[in-house]
């Protein structure tokens, strides 16, 4: 009687033992085939679909390192930058630990940004994959105060003139709320103990929790609608007898070998710079972090890390403080409408006009150059540039806007090629 009512014998999923056992208690083989071995995935895949995966590493890496990170740090005014130092020089690999969050931060950032500019390849956010963008997006402010508020720590001098130029920038929101809210910001008159003991606890709890539970929404998301492709035809208009799309492949095990070689081409470049150069020149960890914070000493030169300063330089463009905090923050609240402001159905870049070629590819150069310029201290030409890269920056949705509307697409091809 039991063998027919599921003792475990196989009566789900075709499983007998162990998995036959979970199975019949648990989703385990439900899940494992909706998302991994019976998750049909475009076959034609390339170099750009890396990235989400390696995010996903980075990830994984950034939790994993900041866990024993924390078992040394102190969140204390006046021994978080000796206890950095102590990580460093005392703890056994406290300095392995410690370079590869400081790397993953950056390259959480390098993987994130090329995976973003695949979407706008391949036209990854339009429809049915808005709330997907949108999770995105959402992901990509998370992850930016995370970053944020996991460079005040070390407390060095960066770490301190950064958090307060950055906070003070909420000082322009007129009729005294800015001061109100700025205060509330800092928890004190100054960035102060008080501050970095909040930063702490958002940054190694709070934020990380968001952030795992928004990547999580973002895979349901995908997995609900399937993945878009360097084609951007939709595979699941093309299915065989047994409801399974022709160009579609399992994603287990064609890409997950496919992930694993990325991931081994990118601990390759991660290490080398852990190990070889884990300052990279002052970009990954800058040169007056290595100074203990003094509130008494503003250092000569303030830049925020290089994945901030495309819209530092935005910030820096326009010469009225309120008006410059409103810019940057367009410049990031924009990206979150994409859908709506590219009107044109076809997806991907290989079947669409000229015009939209040179409108992401000037986009593109102004986010670079945006980004050079807000590292170096300002001068005129910087600051002109700047302006004329601002300017391109949001032409491209205002151009994207209208050009979408009458493109002239190439024919599209029946299948993926
Ligand atoms: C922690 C950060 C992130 C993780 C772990 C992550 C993870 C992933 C994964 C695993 C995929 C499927 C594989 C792939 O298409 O490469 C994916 C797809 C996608 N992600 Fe992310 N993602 C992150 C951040 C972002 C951000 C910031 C955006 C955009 C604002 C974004 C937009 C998309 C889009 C549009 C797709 C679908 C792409 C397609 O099917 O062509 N993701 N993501």
């Amino acid at each position: 009687m039991s063998s027919t009512q599921g003792n475990g014998s196989g009566q789900s999923g075709g499983n007998g033992g162990l998995i036959g056992w979970i199975d019949e208690r648990f989703p385990l083989t439900k899940m494992l085939e909706e998302h991994v071995t019976k998750y049909y995935a475009p076959k034609n895949f390339n170099f750009w679909y890396y990235f989400g995966a390696l995010s996903l590493l980075v990830l994984i890496i950034q939790v994993v390192t900041g866990i024993f990170l924390t078992m040394n740090y102190k969140p204390d005014g006046e021994l978080a930058f000796k206890s950095v130092e102590y990580i460093m020089r005392d703890v056994n690999f406290g300095w392995l630990i410690r370079y590869m969050h400081s790397t993953g931060a950056s390259l959480f950032f390098v993987v994130v940004y090329l995976h973003m500019f695949r979407a706008l390849l391949y036209g990854s956010y339009k429809k049915p994959r808005e709330l997907l963008w949108i999770f995105g997006m959402l992901i990509y402010v998370v992850l930016m105060a995370e970053a944020f508020m996991g460079y005040l720590l070390p407390w060095g001098q960066m770490s301190y003139w950064g958090a307060q130029v950055i906070i003070s920038l909420f000082g322009a929101i007129p009729f005294g709320i800015g001061d109100a809210v700025t205060l509330w910001l800092k928890g004190d008159y100054i960035v102060s103990d008080a501050t970095l003991n909040r930063f702490f606890a958002l940054h190694v709890i709070a934020v990380p929790l968001v952030l795992i539970g928004l990547v999580v929404a973002h895979i349901l998301a995908l997995h609900e609608v399937g993945s878009n492709n360097p084609d951007g035809i939709d595979i699941k208009a093309n299915k065989n007898a047994e409801g399974i799309p022709r160009d579609g492949i399992p994603f287990h095990p064609y890409y997950t070998v496919k992930d694993l070689f990325g991931a081994c081409v990118f601990f390759l470049v991660f290490f080398a710079i852990v190990f070889f150069a884990p300052e990279m020149g002052g970009y990954f960890l800058e040169h007056a972090n290595f100074v203990p914070a003094d509130p008494l000493k503003t250092p000569e030169h303030i830049a925020p890390v290089w994945y901030f300063t495309p819209f530092y330089a935005i910030l820096r463009a326009v010469p009225d403080k309120l008006m410059g905090v409103m810019a940057m923050g367009a410049a990031i609240l924009v990206l979150f409408f994409l859908p709506w402001i590219d009107r044109n159905p076809v997806r991907s870049i290989r079947y669409r006009s000229m015009a939209y070629k040179v409108l992401l590819f000037s986009f593109a150069i102004s986010f670079i150059v945006l980004g050079y310029f807000g590292m170096q201290a300002p001068t005129p030409t910087g600051t002109f540039i700047s302006r004329l890269c601002s300017l391109i920056y949001f032409g491209f949705f205002v151009g994207l806007f209208f050009v979408s509307r009458s493109e002239k697409n190439k024919p599209l091809p029946e299948r993926v090629t």
